[in-house]
């Protein structure tokens, strides 16, 4: 479970912990990735934690030879770890798109390809998308390309695992409530107001209300969900654009 010592990754393992052993993954953040494996531990759940850089081939290596000597197996991979330089195309240069695309997609390969020896049949695995992969986002013209392709990787993954019962779907949350999404807003209230109301359920997503489908493509319930993308974005994406400022012309 990458990503996990904060926002929706944190989310994903408290959900996933309350039935299955967890690896914890996180970057640098040791006394938030701690504190998340304590409060898990207490639950129940033996707990790896394990710091990667996963824009780094041997990091990634690293955590799988860490991963094997502990549990020797996988039910589930969860990819959810991103990393990049938002900016404009023209501010972002080669070397951000190299690493932004070494953090999503590159990694995102390795981490199938080592799980695959290690997952049981009729295993899991589920990656983190975002509407960046359909829609041009500001900021996010290189992270929106690696979801992309991370989307056309998990439909060709799901066909290759397909005969051992496994599954491969990824998630698309639209604006969820996090510290990077304030971030993202730099503090403008305002940008956030009209991110709430742009959305047709009129709100931003949590973390848990992520994690929840997730443990549904984790679950028995989503055994022949495979390939799939599960857009979940309070109808961001059926709407689309601009067209939420003209509601009140026919809603009244
Ligand atoms: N938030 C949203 O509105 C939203 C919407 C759509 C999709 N998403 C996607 O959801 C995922 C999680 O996003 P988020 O907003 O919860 O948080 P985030 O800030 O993107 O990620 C936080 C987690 O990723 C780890 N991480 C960051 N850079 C890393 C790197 N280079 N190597 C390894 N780990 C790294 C962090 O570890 P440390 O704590 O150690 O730094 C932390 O555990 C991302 O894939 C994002 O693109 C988010």
């Amino acid at each position: 479970m990458t990503g996990s010592s904060r926002g929706i990754g944190r989310a994903i393992i408290e959900r996933l912990a309350t039935t299955h052993n967890c690896v914890l993954h996180y970057r640098s953040s040791t006394s938030a990735a701690d504190e998340v494996a304590d409060a898990l531990r207490l639950g129940g759940a033996q707990v790896l934690a394990v710091a990667a850089d996963i824009g780094s081939e041997s990091d990634i290596d690293a955590m799988f030879d860490a991963v094997c000597d502990e549990f020797g197996r996988l039910d589930v991979l969860v990819t959810n770890a991103a990393a990049t330089k938002f900016a404009t195309l023209v501010d972002t240069q080669r070397r951000h798109l190299e690493r932004t695309l070494a953090a999503v997609v590159l990694s995102y390969h390795q981490m199938v390809s080592r799980t695959v020896p290690l997952l049981r049949d009729a295993g899991r695995i589920v990656a983190v998308s975002g509407l960046d992969a359909r829609f041009a986002q500001a900021g996010h013209g290189a992270l929106g390309a690696a979801k992309a392709a991370l989307e056309s990787l998990t439909r060709s993954w799901s066909v290759e695992l397909a005969p051992r019962g496994c599954t491969v779907n990824a998630v698309l949350p639209g604006a969820i409530d996090t510290d990077s999404l304030d971030a993202y807003f730099h503090g403008d209230d305002e940008a956030r107001s009209a991110m709430t109301s742009g959305t047709p359920l009129g709100r931003l997503g949590t973390p848990r209300e992520v994690a929840d489908v997730v443990a549904f493509l984790c679950s028995p319930a989503a055994a022949y969900v495979t390939g799939h993308v599960l857009v979940m974005d309070g109808g961001a994406s059926a709407e689309g654009g601009a067209w939420s400022q003209f509601r009140d012309l026919w809603n009244s």
